[in-house]
């Protein structure tokens, strides 16, 4: 069997979007019986939350809906490693452009409402200094981009 595909999403902190992301993809790509043809991760631009568990609130929304992110710890994207990875998906444009500074390809920086026909410009909002609406909203937003998102990484694959 040929290496898995590594995706990497990545947000600006790493304790709210893009694990969220990380952690619906997974398991909607097992609930297609795909995962196996991937490796997914997430990463922030920032070094604040290194090590760190996600947010509380991320946490909490997340598990309410079904989606355990206990296991996530925030890691950084940087110069060195934006390199490693065959699919980058950013959450907003200024994760778009941090990740073209540090050198990434590309073409193979993806953002990940860009599927979502009604509004493929629209970033993932930062809910981090919001109220609990927004942590909902970011759920909303993944949950109904995962199934477009993996058809892109596996016709590609
Ligand atoms: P995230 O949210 O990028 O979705 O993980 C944020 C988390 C932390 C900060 C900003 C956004 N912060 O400024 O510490």
């Amino acid at each position: 069997m040929s290496e898995p595909t590594r995706v990497l999403f990545v947000c600006l902190g790493n304790i709210c979007r893009s694990p969220l992301a990380e952690f619906i993809v997974r398991n909607r790509a097992a609930e297609r019986g795909i995962d196996e043809r991937f490796f997914f991760d997430s990463a922030g631009t920032g070094d604040w939350h290194i090590g760190n568990q996600a947010d509380a609130r991320m946490l909490r929304t997340a598990l309410n809906r079904g989606v355990d992110m206990h296991a996530h710890r925030a890691m950084q994207v940087t110069a060195s490693n934006v390199g490693d990875w065959d699919w980058l998906i950013a959450m907003d444009e200024n994760n778009r452009l941090d990740l073209i500074d540090m050198g990434a390809d590309e073409e193979k920086l993806l953002m990940l409402r860009q599927f979502e026909t009604d509004n493929p410009d629209a970033p993932v909002p930062d809910p981090y200094y919001g109220g609990e609406q927004g942590f909902e909203e970011v759920f909303d937003i993944v949950l109904r981009n995962a199934d477009a998102l993996l058809d892109e990484l596996s016709a590609s694959d």
